[in-house]
């Protein structure tokens, strides 16, 4: 029978809170507005995990901007691991020609995600191309990526919640928290 999730009990630790979170978009919000003040600014965020950071820095950014989503998804890999291969789901619904482009991720892990992401978008002539991530785990780093803004750095844990998911559920919880390694060996992927 398949183990029914538990938001609260199966995570063990409570690495960011709602509060810490807040504070961080908020401040990163003011740096993008200051730093890109009248220029054509696209925020590019990958579903589905960055919905809820994209949605609450681009409120949190003063100066006009345009928003794109692209879904992306690995595979190849395992359920808690990126392979590297990536099927675009959804591209852009606006072109990005000329315009300075940051993309808004929630964590970069491997970073071969964004790594192919970076060179998707650049094919597109982006007057300039950034990355924004929330969540930054250098220890399973396998590419060299670039992180203009970057809102924590995180150990080397698997991580739920604001967004990030286990299975597609936890993405709803409103801090970052640890997932209980029990729950994802239980499993098989
Ligand atoms: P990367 O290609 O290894 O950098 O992985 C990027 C993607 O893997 C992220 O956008 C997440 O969807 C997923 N991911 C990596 N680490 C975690 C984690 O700790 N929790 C949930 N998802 C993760």
């Amino acid at each position: 029978m398949t183990r029914q999730p538990d938001l609260i009990a199966d995570v063990s630790e409570i690495l960011l809170t709602e509060e810490e979170i807040q504070a961080k978009v908020r401040d990163l919000g003011r740096r993008i507005s200051d730093d890109y003040a009248g220029r054509a600014l696209t925020l590019v965020s990958v579903l589905k995990g960055s919905l809820p950071f994209m949605a609450d820095l681009m409120r949190s950014i003063t100066i006009p901007v345009q928003i794109d989503l692209m879904e992306v998804s690995s595979y190849g890999g395992t359920a808690t691991e990126t392979s590297g291969l990536v099927r675009i789901l959804k591209d852009l619904s606006s072109s990005i020609d000329g315009r300075h482009v940051l993309i808004v991720e929630d964590i970069i892990d491997t970073g071969l995600t964004l790594n192919y992401l970076v060179r998707y978008l650049r094919g597109k002539n982006p007057a300039s191309l950034r990355i924004c991530a929330l969540l930054d785990k250098p220890a399973r780093r396998l590419v060299e990526i670039p992180i203009d803004y970057r809102g924590f750095l995180i150990p080397d844990q698997f991580v739920v919640g604001y967004g990030l998911d286990y299975g597609e559920t936890y993405r709803n919880l409103r801090f970052v928290g640890v997932l209980r390694p029990e729950v994802y060996t239980a499993d098989p992927d």
